[in-house]
């Protein structure tokens, strides 16, 4: 068997890699993907496979997938251009006449309406389209999301954000991978998997940062576009910061809340909680 995984330079491809050779798949099955193979010395130094492959060049695709029985599609992060990269990807599994093509797209994507689900939404479709076997693994937010945010937290005493009450059901990147690979390796995947850990509010994920650190940290909740303006302020690009604060609005509107079955069931284990996470990252 012939696993192909896309993205495996970036964060959780490279942890997709890492979780399939814990289970015991030998390292000539497993082929990582990515722009730079430069960047994957550690992987073909434990004999994976190591093949170019870049979503916007049709050629490199079809090289990288030669013989491949199935596929982790890992969405792009060049947002605006994804969908026309995945199309790219999608075709050429078709090429590869693959039996499974696994996508990485985001909670509830029958009805999100975060600006970020657009991308992910028109390559269900794609994948609908082609008629290739698939499975979309919709995943919540990364933990990592805010525990990356802990020194911010922790200088200013709060927690900013547009979520208003609503549940996150952010889960380890980590455990995502894990899932991930648990789906390549499952004969008959489900078609959807709605994947995500125990849900927390911002104003619960305050509150853990104070537990576990000791200093005390509130939420403070504001309106979309004064977040964006925050963030601006703080240095990030326009673009990405209408972005987030849009994604507080999803949150607040509960599309990010996953029941934690799915995930728990394909790891096997309960999910690294918030808790667990923030003592990590401390
Ligand atoms: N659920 C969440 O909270 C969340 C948060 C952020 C992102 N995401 C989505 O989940 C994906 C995986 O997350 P991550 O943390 O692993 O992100 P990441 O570390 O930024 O990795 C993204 C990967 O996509 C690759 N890529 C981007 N454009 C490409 C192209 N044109 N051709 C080939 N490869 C390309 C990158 O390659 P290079 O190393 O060459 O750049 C990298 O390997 C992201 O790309 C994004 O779609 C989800």
């Amino acid at each position: 068997m012939s696993l192909v995984i896309t993205g495996a330079t970036g964060q959780l491809g490279h942890l997709v890699v890492e979780s399939l050779l814990e289970k015991g798949v030998a390292a000539d099955q497993v082929v990582a993907t990515a722009r730079d193979t430069s960047r994957l010395a550690d992987l073909a130094d434990r004999g994976v496979q190591v093949r170019q492959a870049d979503y916007n060049d049709p050629a490199s695709l079809k090289a990288a997938f030669a013989g491949a029985d199935r596929i982790l599609l890992v969405s792009g992060s060049e947002v605006g251009q994804r969908v026309a990269q995945h199309q790219n990807v999608i075709d050429a599994a078709q090429d590869a006449g693959v039996d499974l093509l696994a996508y990485t797209s985001i909670a509830n994507a029958d009805d999100s309406g975060l600006a970020l689900a657009a991308e992910h939404q028109a390559t269900e479709k794609a994948i609908l389209a082609s008629g290739l076997p698939h499975t979309f693994l919709r995943n919540s937010w990364y933990l990592e999301n805010y525990t990356g945010q802990l020194p911010t937290y922790l200088e200013h005493g709060v927690v900013l954000g547009a979520a208003g009450d609503g549940k996150v059901s952010a889960a380890a990147r980590a455990d995502f991978a894990a899932a991930a690979a648990a789906v390549l390796l499952t004969e008959q995947p489900q078609e959807v998997y709605e994947l995500g850990g125990e849900a927390f509010t911002l104003t619960e994920l305050a509150a853990a940062v104070s537990d576990v650190t000791g200093k005390t940290v509130s939420y403070d909740d504001v309106p979309a576009e004064a977040l964006t303006e925050v963030l601006v302020g703080a240095g990030l690009p326009a673009p990405y910061a209408a972005i987030l604060a849009d994604a507080d609005q999803g949150l607040a509107r509960g599309e990010l809340y996953v029941e934690k079955a799915d995930l728990e069931t394909l790891l096997g284990r309960p999910a690294t909680s918030l808790v667990d996470a923030i003592r990590t990252a401390v």
